[in-house]
């Protein structure tokens, strides 16, 4: 099959989308896949790019973009029967022939979204993971608390700020925070990789915070802190009409040097953070977590693929943090890592992440 992966995009995460298309690139069974890497720039616009993943790393000191500068464009609605035409630009373009199915490597808004599946949805062209729903609900987290705490799951206390909240009178929705206690994680509600994410320790940092998370997005979530240990389960889903699989467990600890698993050490602070897969765990929580990971996919509705983040109390509780539609897979991404440990190497976790979108 003709596989297009999709990066970059008009997201924060733009790098680490990058990064992701690096580590698939190197690693999809070429034999089986005939790939066409198509970029999103961060202007909006798709060019088809080189297949080489050397220069879409994400390293310290480098940070890798899509050039969309005089790049090829690709007409994403022009379809055949459930495929997507490729074509170059310029008079007639020349087309680079049918995709059987599109792998969305992209983070955070604008592709994790529901955006791109929607395009594809209208075009009628397969692809990887979650659908409209579950991707705009998921990339929300206000929105996800609420499908969570109706499925049951626990979820810790929060406020949210809207924009019209903001604009209407701050300090009324700073002073609704108080009650949380401190400190607080104030959030963008629609970012991922801890993009615009800070702890804010008492109410005098509270304002500079919001300010700071409005930046990426005009809704913002405040969490209380939940002291605990942050546990990530990968779902995948299964064939036909199997239920989900669960991964084993992992841990992201962060060792040195971060107030929290914040940007830098989950992609530039090699050593800061410590990734044990899997993690240590009494077996009956692990058992809850996954029970849990899997009640979440299925009361969001996902599809394919997602990592479900959690918070694993000093007291046994388990709090869900979040669902990520599409997790990282680079090089130092939790989710390829827990399906490694559970067997399912990453050149295979990748074929069978698109086996399914064919299906
Ligand atoms: N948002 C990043 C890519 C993750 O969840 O892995
Ligand atoms: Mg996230």
């Amino acid at each position: 099959p003709r596989v297009a992966i999709v990066f970059g995009g008009r997201s924060s995460e733009h790098a680490v989308s990058c990064s992701t298309a690096a580590s698939v690139l190197r690693s999809i069974d070429r034999d089986k896949y005939d790939v066409v890497p198509v970029g999103i720039a961060r202007d909006g616009h798709w060019v088809l790019v080189a297949d080489d993943p050397e220069p879409l790393r994400l390293l310290p000191g480098r940070t890798p973009e899509v050039d969309g500068a005089g790049a090829s464009v690709v007409v994403p609605l022009s379809t055949g029967d459930r495929s997507l035409t490729v074509l170059e630009p310029g008079e007639p373009p020349r087309a680079l022939g049918d995709v059987d199915v599109v792998f969305p490597l992209l983070h955070g808004p604008f592709g994790e979204d529901g955006t791109i599946q929607g395009l594809l949805d209208l075009a009628d062209v397969r692809y990887v993971g979650s659908g409209v729903t579950a991707s705009a609900v998921m990339m929300d987290k206000a929105m996800m608390k609420v499908v969570f705490e109706a499925a049951g799951l626990k979820v810790g206390p929060y406020v949210v700020i809207t924009d019209r909240d903001w604009r209407r009178d701050p300090e009324a929705a700073l002073s609704r925070v108080d009650p949380l206690g401190w400190p607080v994680f104030v959030k963008p509600a629609r970012a991922g990789s801890s993009m615009g994410i800070s702890k804010v320790d008492d109410a005098s940092g509270l304002r500079a915070a919001v300010e700071a998370a409005r930046e990426h997005d005009p809704k913002v979530v405040v969490e209380a802190a939940v002291v605990g240990r942050e546990i990530e389960c990968g779902v995948l889903d299964g064939h036909d009409t199997d239920g989900p699989r669960t991964s084993e467990l992992g841990e992201a600890v962060v060792v040195s040097g971060h107030a929290f698993y914040d940007f830098e050490a989950k992609y530039l602070a090699d050593g800061d953070v410590r990734l044990d897969c899997p993690a240590d765990v009494p077996a009956e929580v692990a058992d809850r977590i996954r029970e849990m990971s899997v009640l979440a996919f299925e009361a969001a509705g996902c599809e394919g693929l997602a990592r479900v983040d959690f918070f694993y109390t000093p007291s046994g509780d388990v709090v869900i943090n979040e669902i990520n539609t599409m997790p990282g897979f680079t090089p130092h991404s939790m989710y390829p890592r827990m399906w490694a440990a559970s067997g399912l190497a990453y050149p295979d976790l990748i074929d069978e992440l698109i086996s399914l979108a064919l299906e």
